[in-house]
């Protein structure tokens, strides 16, 4: 398991609801928390990890001996959306890019958690701009897509940076070709969602 970066065409796949939860998943489920401590993340979605599943998970300590704070999102769904609020951004899969996003400031949530319960949310603060950065990781949606013009115009040379990166990869044949990242979606999709 590994992050993808921006612009891999799975960080656009509008993923599907996950059928069940079981232990293969939960594994999943532990690896992306592994992986997001090791790159100093808040918050991974599966589409982050080359997964088509409606699946993400957050710790806004970002520090993995804060157990307490692992909280895990399969299938949500957001109910309510309150006010308005700015703040900094960043993303594993853009590596080195900030910038100040607007969001609802208050949110209820909804979703199933790692033992596959239902759970319900109230949430502000840092805890509703995360899960709203990822619960837009699952339509495809990029903090990056909610930035003013003027403010992408500042980080478009780090995106061109980016994109030359990756299609320079899949040139070399170290990332795969559009073919074989939509047939591998398809397929992990036909198993589990
Ligand atoms: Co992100």
């Amino acid at each position: 398991m590994r992050i993808i970066r921006y612009p891999h065409t799975t960080l656009r796949h509008k993923s599907k609801e996950l059928r069940r939860v079981d232990a293969e998943l939960q594994k999943m489920i532990r690896q992306m928390f592994d992986l997001m401590y090791e790159e100093d993340g808040i918050g991974l979605a599966a589409n982050q990890v080359d997964l088509p599943y409606r699946l993400f998970i957050i710790n806004v300590k970002g520090d993995p001996a804060a157990k307490e704070e692992e909280m895990v999102f399969i299938n949500p769904t957001i109910t309510q959306q309150k006010g308005m609020a700015e703040d900094r951004e960043g993303c594993l899969s853009l590596p080195d890019i900030f910038a100040p996003v607007r969001r609802p400031e208050k949110v209820v949530i909804s979703a199933y958690d790692a033992r596959g319960q239902e759970v319900n949310y109230q949430m502000d603060g840092m805890y509703a701009r995360a899960v709203q950065h990822e619960y837009d990781h699952l339509d495809g949606i990029l903090f990056i897509d909610r930035l003013t013009p003027a403010n992408l115009l500042s980080v478009k040379e780090s995106l061109l940076e980016l994109e030359q990166e990756f299609c320079g990869g899949q040139r070399r044949g170290l990332i795969p070709n559009e073919q074989e990242i939509a047939a591998r979606l398809a397929e992990l999709e036909g198993a589990r969602a």
